[in-house]
């Protein structure tokens, strides 16, 4: 039996381009004492690469995760959960706010009105993928990776039920092949 991976819409070499662009927005915008805060677990990746382009461009920044997830596994976002809080003090501090893709804007405003209660100066928003016209909350990522069709995608991080973060580009998968076996 061969194993049947998901099909490729960025790969790792596109991905990568696409960091860099993106750190470079970001450093031209945001101070070098930047206080990156990452949502966990959809984005350690993103995190991971993005953290190291902005150094090579001067950002010395202080990190910390949060994990949130909703209610219903698998591809839909419910209710939002806060596992993971801050650990560290933000008050002040000009926020870097990292997830892997923004869709009805739930979890990232429940994250920004978090940070904006904790006191930080303003918070920024990253955000590898988008799905324009899934909005829920208004809500605008100020950078952005790839604008993707309302598709599910998986890889680099991103799930499907707890599977797929390993890949290392990101993949479209439809439910034949998440259904099963
Ligand atoms: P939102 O709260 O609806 O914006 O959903 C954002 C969260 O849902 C992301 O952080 C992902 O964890 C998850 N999500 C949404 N779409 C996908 C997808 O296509 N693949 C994997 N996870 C997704
Ligand atoms: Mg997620």
């Amino acid at each position: 039996m061969t194993e049947k991976l998901p099909s490729v819409l960025f790969s790792a070499s596109e991905i990568a381009t696409r960091i860099r662009e993106m750190s470079e927005d970001i450093a031209k915008n945001l101070p070098k004492d930047l206080f990156i805060v990452s949502i966990l677990k959809g984005s350690f990746v993103f995190t991971a690469d993005l953290m190291r382009a902005l150094f090579h461009l001067g950002i010395r920044p202080e990190i910390d995760f949060i994990t949130l997830s909703s209610y219903a596994k698998g591809m839909s976002a419910g209710e939002i959960i806060l596992g993971r809080g801050i650990a560290e003090d933000v008050r002040g501090r000009e926020v870097l706010l990292v997830d892997d893709i923004l869709e009805s804007g739930g979890s990232l405003n429940y994250a920004r009105q978090m940070l904006n209660g904790l006191g930080a100066a303003n918070v920024h928003i990253a955000a590898l993928l988008e799905k324009p016209g899934k909005r829920r909350v208004e809500i605008e990522a100020e950078y952005v990776g790839f604008k993707i069709p309302d598709v599910f995608v998986v890889g680099y991080g991103l799930d499907y039920a707890n599977r797929y973060r390993e890949l290392p580009y990101i993949g479209s998968i439809d439910s034949e092949d998440s259904s099963s076996s």
